[in-house]
């Protein structure tokens, strides 16, 4: 299955897509964790990436193209993918239909209150990026990776002012999207209130996974 997840900064997106791809047996692919991985090896991509990030801002559409393809193209992904995060622009969905037909694209909603709490609260593993939540999801000791042991961190992105700002050009340059894949059939709306099980129920049952 080649699924497209869709969503502001803070939905839900990178969550359920771990879930789903346990689930189904393929590869999630999350640009935010390829960039994210760039900056702390310091290459060429992560330095450019660290600043544009760190701006609340949208990393060009060509390298991010440049990106996915290459990903796309290795055997892991022959029996379908889950994409977090890619596309984010029209020029990027466009790319994405040329490289390769999806099955769904998955748009998760949520209101604003929740998103500023759940992306404020999140911590994250420094070596498997598994995802917690300070108060939604907690691991098991404070500052702890329940799978790896390693610390936990804050996003740098995760601060309020960069947030406002990634949230006003989700507005601006990704919502678009979801009339794109609307006029395609290929959308699904998914309510990402409620426990992190109950969304992802929720999300099997618009995919019709038993
Ligand atoms: P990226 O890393 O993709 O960030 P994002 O889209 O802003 O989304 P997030 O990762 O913040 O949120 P999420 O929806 O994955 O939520 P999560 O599951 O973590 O991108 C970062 C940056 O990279 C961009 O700003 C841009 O600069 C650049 N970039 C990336 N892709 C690009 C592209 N294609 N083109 C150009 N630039 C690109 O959940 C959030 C928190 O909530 C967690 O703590 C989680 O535990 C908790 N949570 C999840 N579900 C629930 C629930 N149901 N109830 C309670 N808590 C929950
Ligand atoms: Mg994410």
């Amino acid at each position: 299955m080649k699924l497209v997840l869709l969503g502001p900064p803070g939905v839900g997106k990178g969550t359920q897509a771990h879930l789903l791809s346990d689930k189904l047996g393929i590869p999630k692919i999350s640009t935010g964790d390829i960039l994210r991985q760039a900056i702390a090896q310091n290459t060429p991509l992560g330095r450019t990436a660290k600043k544009t990030i760190g701006q609340g801002k949208l990393v060009s559409d060509d390298v991010m193209i440049g990106i996915i393809d290459e990903k796309l193209r290795q055997s892991d992904c022959s029996d379908g993918f889950i994409l977090d995060g890619f596309p984010r622009t029209l020029p990027q969905a466009d790319a994405l239909a040329v490289i390769t037909p999806i099955d769904a694209a998955l748009s998760f909603f949520v209101n604003s209150d929740e998103l500023i709490e759940r992306l404020e609260g999140r911590r994250t593993c420094k070596r498997c990026q598994k995802m917690y939540h300070v108060q939604f999801n907690p691991p098991k000791q404070s500052g702890v990776c329940d799978v790896c042991g390693d610390n936990l961190f804050q996003r740098r992105d995760d601060h309020r002012e960069t947030i406002e700002k990634r949230l006003k050009e989700y507005q601006k340059q990704t919502a678009p999207l979801l009339d794109y894949y609307r006029k395609k059939h290929y959308l699904k709306e998914v309510d990402g209130m409620g426990e992190i099980s109950q969304v992802f129920r929720r999300v099997l049952e618009a995919l019709s996974i038993a």
